[in-house]
């Protein structure tokens, strides 16, 4: 019998058996040996890392090698722009660019609009177009060199991907796409190719450097059925395959799912006026007891809880603390409403200053545009 999967391209949980989900996918799990060496090439240690926020790769290892050996390396990320970007969306942006920090590496980085015009019937090209270029300032807001980081925008930058994109075309059959991403009778035929062109920026360093070029791709692991295809036709191609690892999904506020745009009151969006961000978390669903008095006795549970995945992903960094966090909500002595008012105020400092960097930067974008920096698109190989 087929499994069922809840993780996808289209459509993710986030309290998922994240081991199970390996096993269907078969991706790796990260192990002590990558991630002591990931460290160790990065000169620090890193809390996704160590708390296994990123928990899976495939071939980590062999990109680490070639990295240490010095052959030419980048990373590769994206974002579907069909609305504002949520913290769940900076979660692994956060961690590429401790990667392009401590590695040196090049970012490329896709922006999605033509699929996110494919998908959601209520987005016009324009609209997800200006999306793209409205998210490309949180990246500028998080601090990515813009000397090493190269935005494409599918629409407009199609020149970059589409030679690349039609020869894996060629290599991948309908019934290969319509079980990889389910798609159906009804699916418009833009959707079915859309893949071939986020597969395609895996091979886009090679062909801008002409030269093997080994990309590791940072990202949830909704995103992973891409990448089983493009390590499928890789070779074949004459390009390296692309590593991956893979991030948890964090959980939205409310009582299940992940973090999405499809639920706004339960995301925080890096465009939230600091004072509504602090409301919806006010109003999170937590892993408490219904009565005050029920949690003192019985305790609470971190692991089911929005808030405290929160603290454990991204809002705090001291390990020693997350576990009294963790300890103090079993036992029953942290009550939800200070432990939420508590994150409230962390997340409102962090809009605050983020907002501050994305005002102050806006009219700076083009320095990272794939356009301004690698001129005219074409085939070096
Ligand atoms: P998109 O816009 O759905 O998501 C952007 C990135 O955010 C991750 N993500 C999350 N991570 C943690 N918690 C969550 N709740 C959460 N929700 C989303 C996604 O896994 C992704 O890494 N098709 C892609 C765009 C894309 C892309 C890529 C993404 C093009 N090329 C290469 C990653 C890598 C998309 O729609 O992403």
């Amino acid at each position: 019998m087929e499994e069922r999967v809840e993780v996808g391209p289209w459509a993710a949980e986030a309290f998922v058996d994240y081991e199970r989900l390996l096993k269907v996918f078969g991706a790796k799990p990260l192990t002590d040996l990558e991630v002591g060496k990931l460290e160790r090439l990065a000169g620090e240690s890193n809390a996704m890392l160590r708390r296994r926020v990123f928990y899976s790769h495939r071939d980590l290892d062999v990109y680490l090698n070639m990295y240490e050996a010095g052959r030419r390396c980048a990373l590769y990320t994206g974002r579907g722009p069909s609305g504002y970007t949520h913290l769940g969306h900076i979660l692994p942006w956060v961690f590429t660019k401790w990667l392009q920090d401590r590695l040196g590496l090049e970012l490329f980085f896709q922006m999605t609009d033509d699929e996110k015009f494919l998908h959601e019937e209520r987005l016009d090209l324009p609209e997800s177009n200006r999306f793209a270029y409205e998210n490309s300032l949180d990246l500028v807001a998080l601090g990515f060199d813009p000397r090493k980081t190269h935005i494409i925008i599918d629409s407009e930058d199609i020149g970059y991907l589409y030679s690349i994109a039609v020869r894996v075309a060629k290599k991948i059959t309908y019934s290969t796409q319509r079980a990889t991403f389910g798609f159906t009778d009804s699916t418009n035929v833009g959707l079915v190719f859309y893949p071939v062109l986020q597969i395609a920026v895996c091979f886009l360093p090679t062909e801008l450097y002409g030269e093997e070029t080994y990309v590791l791709i940072p990202a949830g692991i909704d995103q992973d059925p891409y990448w089983r295809i493009a390590r499928d036709v890789a070779q074949s191609l004459n390009y390296p395959k692309p590593s991956q690892i893979h991030n948890k999904l964090l959980p939205g506020l409310g009582p299940g799912g992940k973090m999405s745009s499809s639920k706004p009151e339960t995301a925080v969006y890096t465009t939230d006026p600091p004072d509504v961000a602090a409301q919806k978390i006010m109003k999170a669903f937590t892993g408490g007891q219904p009565t005050v008095e029920l949690h003192r006795k019985l305790g609470g549970n971190p692991d089911r809880c929005s808030v405290f995945k929160m603290y454990e992903m991204l809002f705090e960094e001291d390990d020693v603390k997350l576990s009294e966090r963790y300890w103090n909500c079993r036992t029953g002595s942290l009550l939800c409403g200070e432990c939420k008012a508590e994150l409230a105020s962390r997340v409102w400092k962090f809009l605050r200053d983020f907002q501050e960097k994305r005002e102050r930067e806006k009219d700076r974008l083009d320095r990272y545009l794939i356009r301004s920096k690698f001129g005219e698109p074409k085939m070096r190989r």
